[in-house]
């Protein structure tokens, strides 16, 4: 056999067993977590997973803003019995100092779909779960239009109710992102302005009368 033949027969056997796609072993592979990413089952226990050499922690990375999240509320919630914070609150201000007329339009769309079934389509705490005390809700929704006590309520504390509930109001926090609850926040205290410079033209006209 000359060198030609011999080294053709090779050839022709590596090409054979190359294409065999019995693979009983998967070779080398340097740095295997790198190639293959570690199975994970969503409900099996990823308690202690450091414990057992997976650095997977399911969270974020710490400081980490979710979308729509990125407008500032520092303040935490207060202990059952304790008013501390629902009080701090009053000083933050609305980071939604305007909205366009589109944003307007959604803050509508937002307080209708989430607020109006208890506090109404006009604001004034009777919406059709309440309906002056006929309907299932047992509690007064407040009158965020026309009761001095809602239209003097700063709107970080309004924040702060809306976010973390009110005796019978629950939490919004999960429903609203906190984008969409400054811009409801700011919707309320626009009708509240509108809603009392309604009332003073009203008296102006009966006052000219
Ligand atoms: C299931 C009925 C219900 C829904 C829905 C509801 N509320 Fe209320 N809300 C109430 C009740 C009841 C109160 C009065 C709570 C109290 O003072 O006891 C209240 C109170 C409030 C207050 C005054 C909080 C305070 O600190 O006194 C604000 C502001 C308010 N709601 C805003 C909203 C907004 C904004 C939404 C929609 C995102 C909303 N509510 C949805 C029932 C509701």
């Amino acid at each position: 056999m000359n060198k030609l033949s011999v080294f053709l027969l090779l050839a022709a056997v590596s090409v054979l067993v190359a294409c065999s796609d019995v693979k009983r072993k998967p070779g080398t592979v340097y740095m295997p977590d790198m190639a293959y990413s570690r199975a994970y089952e969503s409900y099996s226990d990823h308690s202690n997973l450091t414990a057992k050499n997976i650095n997977y922690t399911a969270r974020p990375v710490s400081g980490t803003i979710a979308r729509e999240e990125e407008l500032p509320f520092h303040i935490a919630k207060d202990a059952a019995g304790d008013t501390t914070n629902y009080t701090a609150a009053k000083a933050v201000m609305n980071p939604v100092e305007n909205m366009s007329p589109v944003e307007t339009k959604e803050a509508e769309r937002l307080y209708l779909v989430n607020c109006a079934i208890c506090h109404g389509a006009n604001l004034k705490g009777n919406g059709p779960l309440y309906k002056d005390g006929t309907g299932p809700y047992p509690a007064k929704p407040a009158s965020l239009v026309g009761d001095a006590k809602y239209e003097n309520m700063p709107a970080g504390q309004m924040f702060y109710s809306v976010a973390y509930g009110k005796n019978l109001m629950g939490s919004y926090a999960s429903q609203l992102s906190r984008k969409q609850r400054w811009m409801v926040i700011k919707y309320i205290k626009d009708k509240q302005l509108e809603g009392k410079a309604a009332a003073t033209a009203v008296a102006d006209t009966t006052a000219m009368k």
